[in-house]
């Protein structure tokens, strides 16, 4: 009998695509989501890519009556990943509030609701905001963690802080958080990928709608970084690389191969690239024009991180296999589709 994993947050960016990995590897799956950023559409797009309709709740995790209720009906749930939460860090800053009651809030609720009904397996969205700017590249699992930066970045580092604590408590529960680089890019079929609502704040949506005309010019966010070409350095990793991370996550778990009760793993490629790159490689590979600018830089940037990935690819048996060629051309493939083009 195959088993149940619980996606929260499942029809998002990279919860739909790890929802068709998980599929793709034998698992069933049951999505939770409130829908506050994403689309139930999705769930058919995720059976147009596999053939498989996922199970889908509508429910919001930070109420604790719907995690209950989600938890009551699914008897057969053997591991969950928690996706769902809030993620703009602008967004962050002006209502912390409302990003510390969902973030935190539906985290404290699944933690429970795994406990009651003896659930002992959790994967866990973190990021690598949780670093700051290292003061030594590329960060290891090992690098101190730094004081967020924004509300956003501090809920990630309270739940990381929050399943450590529960985990000594409860031996018996084993997570692991995966502290995501930048995930970029579209499944290959373009039939799902990154929905951003109004104006995009991360660089490869916006990269892709000034190309598809939507808007007029992309701000490069300073060249005068200490960086061989002056604009900021990160490591983008492609979104389906990413969600594979997830499925050899829960296959760690579920046949107990973990060396603690909690842990955590650096995701990205290895690879720093920096703005500038990345925006020749685009240019590059789909030969589209893209009018860009530089501009002042963007206040809270960090100069550049990039991931060692050393402990992951030997700890999970898992690395990432594509190029940014592709995973950008993948990105525009989406794009295009999405808007006709
Ligand atoms: P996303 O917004 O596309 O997906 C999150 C999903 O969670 C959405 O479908 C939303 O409707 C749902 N959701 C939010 N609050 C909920 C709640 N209370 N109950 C039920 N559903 C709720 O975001 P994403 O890019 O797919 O990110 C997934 C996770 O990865 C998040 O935890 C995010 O913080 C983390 N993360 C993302 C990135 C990134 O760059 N995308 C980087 C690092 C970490
Ligand atoms: C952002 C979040 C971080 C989150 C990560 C992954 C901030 C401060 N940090 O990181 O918490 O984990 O996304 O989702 O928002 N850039 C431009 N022009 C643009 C957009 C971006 O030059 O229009 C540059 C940025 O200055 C940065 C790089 O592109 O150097 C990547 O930016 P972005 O995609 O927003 O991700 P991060 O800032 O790395």
């Amino acid at each position: 009998m195959s088993k149940q994993i619980l996606v929260t947050g499942g029809t998002g960016y990279i919860g739909s695509h790890t929802v068709v990995e998980l599929q793709k590897s034998g698992f069933e799956v049951v999505i939770a989501d409130n829908l506050s950023n994403s689309k139930a559409e999705v769930v058919d797009s995720i059976k147009e890519i596999t053939g498989i309709e996922p199970q889908f709740e509508k429910t919001d995790l930070s109420i604790k009556d719907q995690s209950d209720a989600l938890f009551n009906k699914y008897k057969k749930i053997e591991a969950v990943i928690h996706f769902a939460a809030y993620k703009a860090v602008g967004e962050s800053v002006e209502r912390p509030l409302e990003y510390y009651n969902n973030n935190i809030n539906s985290l404290i609720n699944i933690l429970s609701n795994m406990r009651e009904h003896n659930i002992t397996n959790m994967v866990f969205s973190s990021s690598c905001t949780v670093y700051g700017q290292p003061d030594k590249l590329p960060v290891t699992e090992k690098t101190p963690r730094k004081e967020a930066e924004s509300p956003y970045g501090n809920t990630k580092a309270i739940c990381e802080d929050i399943m450590r604590d529960f985990c000594k408590a409860n031996t018996n529960i084993k997570c692991i958080a995966l502290r995501y680089f930048n995930p970029i890019g579209a499944h290959e079929s373009a039939l799902i990928g990154e929905l951003p609502v109004g104006v995009p704040n991360n660089l490869v949506p916006f990269i892709t709608q000034t190309a598809a005309g939507i808007r007029k010019e992309l701000s490069i966010f300073g060249d005068d970084y200490n960086t061989p070409d002056g604009t900021a350095i990160r490591d983008y990793i492609n979104v389906t690389d990413l969600s594979r991370a997830h499925v050899v996550s829960i296959d760690r778990l579920i046949k107990n191969r973990n060396k603690n009760n909690y842990e955590y793993f650096n995701v990205g490629t290895g690879n720093g690239l920096s703005v500038m790159e990345l925006v020749k490689t685009f240019i590059k590979v789909t030969g589209v024009k893209l009018p860009y600018k530089i501009v002042e830089r963007r206040e809270g940037d960090i100069e550049k991180i990039w991931a060692d990935t050393s402990y992951a690819n030997k700890e999970l048996g898992w690395e990432a296999t594509k190029t940014t060629e592709e995973t950008l051309l993948s990105a525009w493939k989406w794009e295009k589709k999405i808007r006709s083009l």
